[in-house]
C-alpha cells in the first residue's frame, strides 16, 4: 500500500525549474533512496514534502490524503518528520532533553514524553550520551541525535537528508543499523543519500533525479546500471565499483 504518493511535482524558484513534473510512490514500510548529483532538486523535493516549500504545482498525498501546501507543523502533525542536511540540535540542551522535544509535540504528559524519548534514544544508540550537551557531540552522534528527535514525533514516513554524509564508516555503518531498526519498527523512510554504499544494501527502491526531472526509478541493482544514470550520476567507473562490490551480503560502507 502507498503511503506517500508525489504526483506531477514542480517547484521554481524563479527561472529555475528545481523540480518538474517529478512523480513517484512510496510504499508503506518500504525505505526508498533518492540520489542524484548536487543541485539535482532532492533538498527541494524533500521541501515541498514537508511542507517547508509549498509546490509550484502538483500534489503530495500521505495516507490518502491530499498535503499538498499545508504548512510544515500540520504536515508534521500527520506523520511527516525530517531531518537536516545540514545538522542543527539545540546546542546548550542535553542529549535527552533534544529528544524530549520531539516527543513533546504529541505528548504534553512528562511521563509519557519521556518514555518515548527515552526509547528513541536507544533505538539511535545515545543512551551514553544522555546528559551530555549536544553541542560537544561528534557529528556521528549529532545526526543520529537529528534522528532520534525526528522519531520522538512518531512519524509514519521519516525523511533523512544526508544522514551519512561526513560520517565515518564506523558511524556510516551505525546509522544505517538505526534506519533498518526504524524499518523493523514499521516506520517508512525517504532518504536522499550520495553514500551509496550506505543506501544499496538498504534501500526497497530508488528515485533518480536530475535537474530536477526523475530520470530513474528501480531497484537499487538496476539503478546501478541504467545508462542514462550512470551519465548523468555515477559515471563508468564508479557504477561498475557498485555493481562488482555490491553483492547481497555485502554491506560495506566503508565511502
Ligand atoms: N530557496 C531557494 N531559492 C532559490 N533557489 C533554490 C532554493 N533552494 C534550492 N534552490 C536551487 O534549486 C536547485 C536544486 O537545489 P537542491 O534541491 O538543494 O538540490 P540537491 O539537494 O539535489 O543538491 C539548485 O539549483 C538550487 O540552487
Ligand atoms: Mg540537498
Amino acid at each position: 500500500m502507498t503511503l506517500l504518493e508525489v504526483r506531477n511535482l514542480t517547484k521554481t524558484f524563479g527561472a529555475l525549474m528545481a523540480n518538474s513534473e517529478v512523480s513517484f510512490d512510496v510504499e508503506r514500510g518500504s525505505i526508498v533512496g533518492l540520489i542524484g548529483p548536487n543541485g539535482a532538486g532532492k533538498t527541494t523535493l524533500f521541501n515541498c514534502v514537508a511542507g517547508l516549500y509549498k509546490p509550484t504545482s502538483g500534489t503530495v498525498t500521505l495516507d490518502g490524503e491530499d498535503i499538498t501546501g499545508l504548512p510544515s507543523w500540520k504536515i508534521a502533525r500527520l506523520g511527516v518528520a525530517r531531518t537536516f542536511q545540514v545538522v542543527r540540535p539545540l546546542k546548550e540542551m542535553t542529549v535527552f532533553e533534544n529528544i524530549l522535544v520531539g516527543a513533546h509535540m504529541r505528548h504534553r504528559e512528562t511521563a509519557k514524553a519521556a518514555e518515548i524519548a527515552t526509547r528513541c534514544m536507544e533505538l539511535c544508540f545515545l543512551s551514553s550520551y544522555r546528559d551530555h550537551l549536544s553541542g560537544g557531540l561528534t557529528i556521528g552522534n549529532k545526526k543520529r541525535l537529528e534522528v532520534a528527535r525526528a522519531l520522538a514525533t512518531e512519524p509514519k514516513l521519516i525523511l533523512l537528508d544526508e544522514a551519512v554524509a561526513g560520517l565515518t564508516s564506523t558511524e556510516v555503518k551505525e546509522m544505517v543499523e538505526v534506519i533498518r531498526r526504524m524499518k523493523d519498527e514499521g516506520i517508512t523512510v525517504l532518504m536522499v543519500e550520495h553514500i551509496m554504499e550506505a543506501i544499496m544494501p538498504i534501500a526497497d527502491k530508488l528515485v533518480v533525479l536530475n535537474s530536477g526531472v526523475k530520470i530513474c526509478e528501480d531497484a537499487p541493482r538496476a539503478v546501478v546500471q541504467n545508462p542514462e544514470v550512470i551519465r548523468a550520476y555515477f559515471g563508468e567507473k564508479y557504477s561498475r565499483r557498485l555493481r562488482t562490490e555490491g553483492k547481497e551480503d555485502d554491506h560495506g560502507c566503508d565511502a
